[in-house]
């Protein structure tokens, strides 16, 4: 197999009928992957397919809802009844935020949110880790976005579902490790769909559409699905023809005497426990905090069975 070839590799793509999803579906077809298209519409999905087929590639669509609670499970036995095998997974598909301010915002709006960028993610990966971890090389990419990582303003139903998909995709890949599964984030930035729903101006979206169009996303996205990829548990800003790492970086910060440790202690170092000078970036908790306590600490969970 030459370096970044899937010849053989079944990668399932959600959300590949429009927009980054079709860029990726694209591009792994053209690299040889049998690519699995999912979407809840099912004219684009069909279309992203037979572009793929009658180019020489191995596509096909599976038409679904994956806020539908079954239609995880659908979409992996389709594609092992098709494919034989499954390696790889892209969640991609998500819709646009409500964009109001937060007092606006319903917890039906979160609802609807977290229900496909979320729970369906959950089903999905649920359903498909077992056939992953067969391979011994499964491979997961999540997609959260800049919202999700930084915040902005009038999205806190979306910034709050892309942030929970940080927290599954570092978690999966501590329990992917010792079966092989590899699984990061990646934060697109394309002109599509949810971005021409919001930019009104039509000079400003053709600027727009030729300086981020989907395409050049799928370069990240291939490497992060590939079964050489040299990471796990990380996250890439791409979009633009750039990419970029987004990680978190905790602080040395600050461990006083127990008997000095007051509000106006923590104030008056406050300086030099905010510093971003000589920042640490933990691989997981065992590396936060003050270092030597967390050693005891860890030492303590696991004779107790806690941590492993
Ligand atoms: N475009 C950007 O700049 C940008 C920025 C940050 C993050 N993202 C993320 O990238 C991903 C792709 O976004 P895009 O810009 O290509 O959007 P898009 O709207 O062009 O494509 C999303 C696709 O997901 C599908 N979809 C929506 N709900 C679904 C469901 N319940 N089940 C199955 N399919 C469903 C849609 O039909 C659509 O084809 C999304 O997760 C989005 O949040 C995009």
């Amino acid at each position: 197999m030459s370096p970044l070839d899937f010849t053989g590799r079944c990668v399932v793509i959600t959300g590949a009928g429009r927009g980054i999803g079709r860029g990726y579906a694209m591009e792994l077809g053209r690299r040889g992957a049998s690519v699995v298209i999912n979407d809840i519409s099912a004219e684009p999905a069909h279309a992203v397919a037979e572009e793929i087929n009658s180019a020489g590639g191995v596509a096909r669509a599976i038409v679904a809802d994956l806020t539908d609670p079954d239609a995880g499970a659908a979409i992996v036995a389709q594609s092992l009844e098709h494919f034989g095998a499954l390696d790889a997974v892209i969640v991609n598909a998500s819709i646009n935020s409500k964009r109001k301010a937060f007092p606006e915002l319903s917890v039906d709006d979160l609802e609807r949110m977290l229900a496909v960028n979320v729970f369906g993610a959950w089903r999905l990966l649920q359903a498909a880790w077992p056939h992953l971890a067969a391979t011994g090389r499964g491979r997961i990419l999540l997609t959260t976005s800049q919202a999700g990582l930084y915040g902005m303003p009038r999205l806190a139903e979306y910034a709050t579902a892309k942030a929970a998909l940080i927290g599954l995709m570092r978690t999966l890949a501590h329990e992917g490790a010792s079966v092989g599964i590899k699984v990061n984030a990646i934060a697109p930035a394309a002109t599509t769909r949810l971005t021409e729903e919001t930019v009104t101006d039509p000079a400003a979206l053709d600027m727009l559409r030729a300086m981020q169009p989907p395409h050049l996303v799928a370069p990240v996205a291939a490497l992060l699905v590939h079964e050489s990829c040299p990471v796990t548990g990380e996250t890439y800003l791409a979009g633009g023809a750039h990419v970029s790492r987004a990680f978190t970086g905790e602080t040395q910060g600050l461990t006083l005497p127990a008997d000095g440790f007051t509000t106006e202690a923590v104030l008056q170092r406050w300086d030099a426990v905010r510093a971003e000078t000589d920042y640490r970036v933990p691989r997981d908790v065992s590396e936060t905090g003050d270092l030597k306590q967390k050693a005891e600490v860890m030492r303590l969970l696991k004779a107790s069975g806690i941590v492993n």
